[in-house]
């Protein structure tokens, strides 16, 4: 096929993938186009878009209307950087903004538009390094789980056979007591190593994982409401069930426990389009929040969480969400986290295509 004949339909791919968000003006500043990222970005579908003065789309400083009636009347370029503005979804966002007038022979100019919000940049920055130091946190973590899981083993035999040599009652009580704790630590290293074994993938249904989290958690619960808000289109993803519901029930148990087993957990579903997750853009992402009406999540401890052994309450081990982290990253997804007094969201995003490039 000639060059020629799949440019149109090139350039529409390319548009539509794009995760910078285009938009196309009359000199007027209405709009004439507007590609899916920036659809997504102002929340609003391209056909209610058309015909729209810019203002309503997009509000920031005066000066910014003022250069682009400037850059119209001068065909002028011009870029701003780290500019707040509020969209029509009534979202405050930083964005940076690049400007070209577009003319060609006699037709009228048009207005190139591309907005790219820098918070989702730093989010994705900031995620890379967390997620780098958790790994190494847990790494030594488990490296340490490991060396005293043998003696552990060592000295609850040993005790065992110092009990069956011993009368007295009196004794064995001592004995017991090493077996008891031995026990105990033994449960706290298992958790230390997380999972063992490759992940078994498969296909999965998020929903039904969902529900069996749902039918955990709820078990002498008869003060939480469960609220399900679940998006039916989500497609199955491949992946390790158990390892799945274990992240989300993790996830559940916190928001439970923050409520003290009363008050409306919400469980919802969405699919997202261009999201980025560590170094690779997901055409298809899904994301599951799990949201809460507790006290929110403790100042103190709200840039550590995903940390092991960080916990804010008296009998936690700090161990769920480095766990449920753990699990995520192993399926190439991630999890975030917006807490405040009333509601705590936690998102976990996974992605449902997995065949996008390496970029
Ligand atoms: N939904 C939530 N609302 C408020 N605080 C939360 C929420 N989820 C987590 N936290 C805080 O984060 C801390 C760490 O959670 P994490 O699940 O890692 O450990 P834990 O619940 O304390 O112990 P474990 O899960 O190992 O039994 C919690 O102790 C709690 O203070
Ligand atoms: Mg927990």
């Amino acid at each position: 096929m000639a060059l020629a004949t799949i440019q149109p339909e090139l350039h529409q791919r390319i548009l539509d993938n794009l995760s910078l968000a285009v938009m196309l003006f009359k000199p007027d500043l209405t709009l004439i186009y507007a590609n899916p990222a920036a659809e997504m970005l102002l929340g609003v579908s391209v056909n209610r878009l058309v015909g729209l003065p810019f203002e309503e789309m997009v509000k920031a400083e005066a000066s910014l209307k003022q250069q682009l009636v400037e850059a119209v009347e001068t065909n002028h370029p011009f870029s701003r950087h780290e500019l707040a503005v509020r969209l029509m979804n009534e979202n405050d966002i930083t964005v940076d903004i690049t400007v070209n007038i577009l003319q060609s022979g006699d037709a009228e100019k048009q207005v190139l538009l591309e907005m790219e919000p820098i918070d989702r940049i730093l989010r994705i920055a900031r995620e890379d390094a967390i997620v780098a130091q958790q790994a190494t946190a847990q790494d030594l973590i488990r490296g340490l789980a490991h060396e005293i899981k043998n003696p552990l083993g060592g000295l609850r035999g040993a005790a065992q056979l110092l009990e069956r040599e011993l009368e007295s009652e009196d004794q064995k009580e001592y004995t017991k007591v090493i077996i008891d704790e031995a026990d105990r630590l033994q449960k706290l290293v298992n958790r230390l190593l997380g999972p063992s074994g490759m992940p078994r993938n498969s296909e999965i249904n998020v929903h039904e994982a969902i529900e069996y989290v749902r039918g955990i958690v709820l078990n002498d619960k008869p003060d939480i409401q469960f609220v399900r808000d679940y998006d039916p289109s989500i497609p199955n993803i491949m992946g390790d069930q158990d390892l799945l519901v274990q992240a989300i029930l993790n996830i559940a148990n916190n928001a439970i426990e923050a409520m003290q087993g009363k008050g409306k957990l919400i469980i919802r579903t969405r699919i997202v389009r261009n999201f980025t997750i560590g170094p690779k853009r997901r055409r298809l992402a899904l994301r599951i929040d799990v949201i809460d009406e507790g006290p929110g999540i403790p100042e103190e401890i709200k840039d550590k969480i995903f940390f092991p052994m960080i916990t804010g309450r008296a009998e936690g081990t700090g161990l769920g969400l480095s766990i449920a982290q753990r699990l995520v990253t192993q399926h190439s997804g991630l999890i975030e986290c917006k807490s405040e007094p009333g509601k705590t969201i936690f998102s976990i995003y996974l992605p449902v295509d997995n065949a996008d490039g390496d970029n």
